[in-house]
């Protein structure tokens, strides 16, 4: 198959099988880093702007505006750069610099709103006003607003006849992370819809206001919704049956340990929700297919949960959670030595 457009190749990921200490259950991970823009949210950035080229709120020479953390940014920077729209990205110091380099890259225009934010404070409100209004203030642009636009959870719907193909339609549960709610509220709704017993499970960070606990500042970047923000639209509360919270560790812990055990590269919301969806299965027996997203990758994130000085810096480490994943996951490694290694210079 020889492809024609970039945004042709997003979809169509690969599922892995992730190995898991228990009986009768299989966790399925669908590698969602490997789209074009190396996140789940080139699908949903993609099937925004084709909606509103549709409705017709988007017309030739128009400019997309929008309020991201980086991975909806990335999407929208690639779509945006394939169709020949102008771009403009509103962001904050909590984004990983990795990801506003890569929308920069891809020729989007970066503007950082203002204000005093502590490092795990994020300013979204501050964002979202500014991108509605520079969506007033520039002719013929518009904010996609991807919190509230019901283009975002529509577009997982391929995501989810790619799951029901690949597995045979054998699926039992659903373990998303949850930030706008798009992704996990849309592939709940779609799986739903063919098999109405499947059960989902959102997974928030630990300080995240979506399942009605109290809010504070959290590390895991791209999810959750932080105290003094509105939940979005697009979470649809009658599709998730139970939400979860995971704290930074857990998440950041689980992310190092698929990077070097298996040699999964993920980013600390998949860590996350990795975490919880073993722990589902191992506290609470769970048996089936458990399904879960690999959100984004660890490249993204080299110099947060991949830097060992950042994580000691922020007390984000804990052996014990690393000692709980080994009891989970049980692991091969055929051709590992069995004496200690030793240290080279
Ligand atoms: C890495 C990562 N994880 C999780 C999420 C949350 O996804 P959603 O907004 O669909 O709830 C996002 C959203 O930007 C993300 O970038």
């Amino acid at each position: 198959m020889i492809y024609q457009k970039v945004t042709d190749l997003m979809g169509n990921t690969p599922v892995l099988a992730l190995p898991v200490a228990a009986p009768e259950v299989r966790l399925l991970l669908k590698i969602e880093k490997n789209n074009p823009g190396g996140s789940m949210k080139d699908r949903m950035a993609r099937n925004m702007v084709l909606t509103a080229i549709e409705d017709g709120r988007l017309q030739p020479g128009g400019t997309i505006v929008e309020s991201s953390s980086g991975n909806t940014g990335i999407g929208l920077a690639i779509t945006a750069a394939e169709l020949g729209f102008r771009f403009i990205a509103i962001v904050d110091h909590h984004a990983a610099p990795d990801k506003l380099a890569v929308m920069r890259a891809l020729g989007a225009e970066l503007q950082f709103v203002e204000g005093d934010y502590a490092e795990d404070e994020v300013a979204v409100v501050e964002r979202q006003n500014t991108a509605a209004r520079l969506a007033r203030e520039i002719p013929g642009a518009i904010f996609m607003n991807q919190s509230d636009n019901p283009a975002n959870p529509a577009g997982y719907e391929g995501l989810v006849d790619e799951l029901f193909d690949q597995t045979g339609g054998e699926i039992d549960y659903l373990v998303g992370c949850t930030g706008t709610g798009g992704s996990l509220s849309g592939m709940a709704r779609a799986m739903k819809a063919r098999k109405p017993q499947i059960t989902s499970y959102g997974v928030e960070p630990k300080g995240s206001i979506i399942f009605g606990q109290p809010g504070y500042p959290y590390y895991q970047s791209g999810t959750g919704t932080p105290k003094g923000d509105e939940i979005g639209k697009v979470v649809d509360y009658d599709v998730i049956d139970e939400g979860m919270q995971v704290g930074d560790t857990e998440a950041f812990e689980t992310a190092r340990f698929l990077a070097r055990e298996t040699g999964l590269l993920v980013g600390g919301s998949t860590g996350g929700a990795v975490y919880k969806a073993l722990e589902l299965i191992h506290e609470r027996n769970l048996r089936g297919t458990v399904v879960c997203c690999v959100a984004d990758g660890g490249e993204k994130y080299l110099h947060t949960v991949f830097s060992e000085e950042w994580l000691q810096e922020r007390d984000l480490t804990d052996p014990a959670v690393w000692h709980r994943l080994r009891q989970w996951v049980p692991l091969d490694h055929p051709y590992a030595r069995t004496e200690p290694m030793e240290k080279i210079a």
